[in-house]
């Protein structure tokens, strides 16, 4: 495993731009690495999200405006004893985050679904680009927003060591 601060590193890109009446919807799918996979969809003001990841633990999933825990906001999900879980997050600075609805926030990523097979976690979310909770979330703005992605090798939520890092991708383009 490899900390990743590679940019950009899409190996299968599909930009699908249609125009259903007024609706843009874009799609594309992000290969940060061989443990961690991303498809993304926005459909008017929602972003979509699939994450793949390599582990039977916990797995993040964030923006932050430079790529690190610095005011993160985050999704931190996985499946434990068969439950799907999923929790909003934000962080000030590296270091174990908190969770958006314990200091006055709202739970702003949404789980769709979530599996666990063979030692691969999947989950599906959304979150709305701009989702008004001001103190705790930054909105998802065009041009390049830093996704910053994590995950442990179990599900007590622990320092993520080498597996992390961020991705450039550009949800709105400019
Ligand atoms: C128990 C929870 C967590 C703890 C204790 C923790 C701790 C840390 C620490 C100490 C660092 C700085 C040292 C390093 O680069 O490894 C760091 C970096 C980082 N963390 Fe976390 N973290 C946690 C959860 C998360 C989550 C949920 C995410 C993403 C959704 C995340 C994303 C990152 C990123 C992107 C970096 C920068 C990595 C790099 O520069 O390559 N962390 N974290």
């Amino acid at each position: 495993m490899t900390k990743s601060n590679m940019f950009s590193l899409v190996l299968s890109t599909t930009i699908l731009c249609t125009v259903f009446g007024a609706t843009l919807r874009r799609e594309q799918r992000v290969v940060v690495n061989d443990d961690y996979q991303f498809d993304w969809s926005i459909s008017e003001d929602i972003l979509m999200i699939t994450v793949t990841a390599g582990t039977a633990g916990y797995v993040g999933f964030g923006v932050s405006p430079e790529g690190n825990m610095n005011n993160a906001d985050q999704c931190v999900f996985g499946v434990q004893n068969g439950s799907p879980y999923l929790n909003d997050y934000h962080s000030q600075k590296a270091g174990f985050p908190t969770i958006d609805t314990d200091v006055g926030g709202t739970s702003d990523w949404i789980l769709i679904e979530a599996s666990e097979t063979d030692g691969t976690t999947t989950a599906t979310f959304t979150r709305k680009l701009i989702t008004g909770d001001v103190n705790f979330d930054q909105p998802i703005l065009s041009g390049i927003t830093k996704v910053i992605w994590a995950f442990g090798f179990s599900d007590s939520f622990e320092y993520h060591g080498t597996a992390a890092g961020s991705v450039d991708v550009v949800f709105i383009e400019e």
